[in-house]
């Protein structure tokens, strides 16, 4: 059986903050995640009127709120449907979610106790964020220009060509004039080529993440001409991935592995993807010419969508992203994001 030194660790063990207030407001009781949460000592919790937790602008809302819930206290969830936030002793507010339940620990008092989420990793979760919009925005411009500057412009030349080849008497000039015509179809198909290659959808469900990655590595020998070496140890890990941990890993081996194949100047690079310790490590290096890293805090600007989109997709699925390159020495992208299962549990 528990006793009551279990239960005080089970308290201070809860992920969630968990304050204890009583009738007038004022904070009673705490685990080691409000401390945490709230950037506040312990000592300076106990005794705070739990309005200095609410940002100042819902305040009063929040004391009579409390001072209803205290005439008809029942468990229930704090502001449903609302946007709660949280004030640290920092000034910053967090999105939080809230719930309550009614307790009576002593006789003659009641108490509120509050269970207290930061839902920040959440909320940025499902937010679309405004650089994968810009991406996206910014995908359609690349797309429309290279359709229109690239191939439009390529196929009107050509067919300008074709009807001159048929007026031209010179033998040796015709056909000359037709293998720079054959060069030029295969150069346009070349390129018709690399621009579906990067928007094919991977079809990860269907093939599965090693799968799709060794599509993509031969690929990238096929239309680029540089060979990838690849060591992929995932093994029966891979299958139990979210699909959303698996989208990210293949997109972040594929910018980096694109961002090698056409910006290094090399004719090979290496990629590793292994798992360490529940998180999944992959590695893409290329000896090339490397380039000079925009100094930390630059604007995101139009010049590195590939670089800060393979950050993002690595920060949405909990996990981080590092690049390491300066000129002539190469360059390291390293991600690392925690496996999670299928069914959501972190392994
Ligand atoms: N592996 C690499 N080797 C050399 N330069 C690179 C490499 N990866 C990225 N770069 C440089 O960083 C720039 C930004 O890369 P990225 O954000 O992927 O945008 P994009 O590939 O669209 O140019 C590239 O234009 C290139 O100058
Ligand atoms: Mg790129």
């Amino acid at each position: 059986m528990l006793d009551d030194k279990d239960y005080t660790a089970v308290f201070d063990a809860s992920p969630d903050a968990i304050l204890v207030v009583d009738s007038a407001g004022v904070i009673r009781g705490l685990n080691r995640q409000a401390v945490a949460m709230f950037g506040w000592s312990r000592k300076d919790l106990q005794g705070m009127e739990i309005e200095r937790l609410v940002p100042a602008a819902s305040r009063s809302r929040h004391r009579r709120h409390r001072r209803r819930y205290g005439e008809a206290p029942h468990p229930r969830p704090m502001g449903e449907g609302l946007k709660l936030e949280a004030l640290r002793k920092d000034g910053k507010a967090i999105p939080v979610e809230i719930s309550l339940s009614p307790s009576q620990l002593r006789p003659d008092r009641d108490h509120v106790i509050c269970a207290i989420r930061d839902v920040s990793a959440w909320r940025r979760m499902r937010r679309p964020s405004g650089m994968m919009v810009a991406a996206a925005e910014q995908e359609r411009k690349h797309l429309s220009r290279e359709l229109h500057d690239e191939f439009l412009q390529n196929l009107v030349a050509l067919k300008i060509r074709v009807k001159l080849l048929a007026d031209e008497r010179d033998d040796g000039e015709r056909e000359r004039a037709r293998a720079r015509i054959a060069q030029d179809i295969g150069d346009t198909i070349l390129g018709v080529k690399q621009m579906i290659r990067g928007l094919r959808s991977p079809k990860i469900e269907r093939q599965g993440l090693i799968a799709a990655l060794a599509t993509l590595f031969s690929d990238t020998r096929e239309v680029y001409g540089v060979t990838i070496h690849a060591s992929v140890n995932l093994d029966w890990v891979a299958d139990e991935l979210d699909p959303a941990t698996i989208l990210a890993l293949y997109r972040i081996v594929q910018e980096a592995v694109t961002n090698a194949a056409t910006h290094a100047r090399v004719s090979e690079a290496a990629v590793k993807v292994k798992s360490v310790d529940g998180v999944i490590i992959a590695e893409i290096r290329d000896e090339g010419c490397g380039f000079e890293l925009p100094g930390s805090g630059a604007a995101l600007d139009d010049d590195h969508l590939g670089l800060t989109g393979m950050r993002e997709r690595a920060e949405l699925v909990g996990g981080s992203l590092t690049v390491q390159a300066s000129p002539g020495e190469g360059t390291t992208v390293r991600a690392a994001v925690p496996m999670v299962r299928l069914d959501g549990e972190r392994s």
